[in-house]
């Protein structure tokens, strides 16, 4: 504890937000694009809550803000997947996050994506890892929805994920000597 810290017995309940956001900023996220929706309608969106849960059987977890599009879109159609960024894939957490650089937000036509033959494309090409999954569960929370899905498909690809920090994007540089 750094002595910048306040007493919890005394902070204001919207210092303790401020404080939160503030520390949540310090803890590295990976980044990954949900997508889900119909094969003709599909949407995607940028998220860094995305963890395991259970390996018996393969089961993950992303956070969802209630009233974005694409809960609806995993609620009705129940199944999703979830692409892991690459360290190059900056631009598409831009893009699925709905402030790209260039281009138009949500744009699923300016990413190249891929898939097995003979069903919708839905893995993004260049990412670490994909998950295709079916929804078992979504617990409304606050703000947010926690979708919880059973993994049935899994793509491994590029090595070096993309992880948010500190409010800007990087990799993870591995400590010599550390095990
Ligand atoms: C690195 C990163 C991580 C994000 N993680 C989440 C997340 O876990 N859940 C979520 O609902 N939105 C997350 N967002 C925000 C969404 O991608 C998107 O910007 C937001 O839903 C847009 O909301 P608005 O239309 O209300 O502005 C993240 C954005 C970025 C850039």
């Amino acid at each position: 504890m750094t002595s910048s810290a306040i007493s919890p017995a005394i902070i204001r309940p919207d210092l303790l937000r401020d404080q939160f956001v503030a520390a949540m900023s310090r803890v590295p996220l990976s980044v990954a694009v949900v997508v889900a929706g119909a094969p003709e309608h599909r949407l995607a969106l940028t998220v860094g809550t995305f963890i395991s849960v259970s390996a018996d059987p393969p089961m993950v977890l992303v956070s969802v803000k209630a009233s974005s599009p694409l809960c609806k879109a995993v609620s009705t159609h129940r199944r999703y997947v979830i692409n892991v960024l690459s360290a190059e894939q900056v631009e598409h957490s831009e893009r699925f996050s709905g402030r790209p650089r260039t281009g138009r937000p949500y744009d699923l036509t300016a990413a190249r994506w891929t898939g097995v033959p003979g069903e919708p494309l839905r893995y993004l090409e260049g990412v670490v890892a994909a998950f295709d999954c079916e929804l078992v569960e979504a617990q409304p929370i606050a703000s947010h929805v926690l979708l919880i899905g059973r993994v049935d498909e899994i793509i491994l690809g590029a090595e070096r994920p993309l992880v948010y920090w500190s409010r800007s994007y990087g990799i993870p540089s591995p400590l010599s000597g550390a095990v």
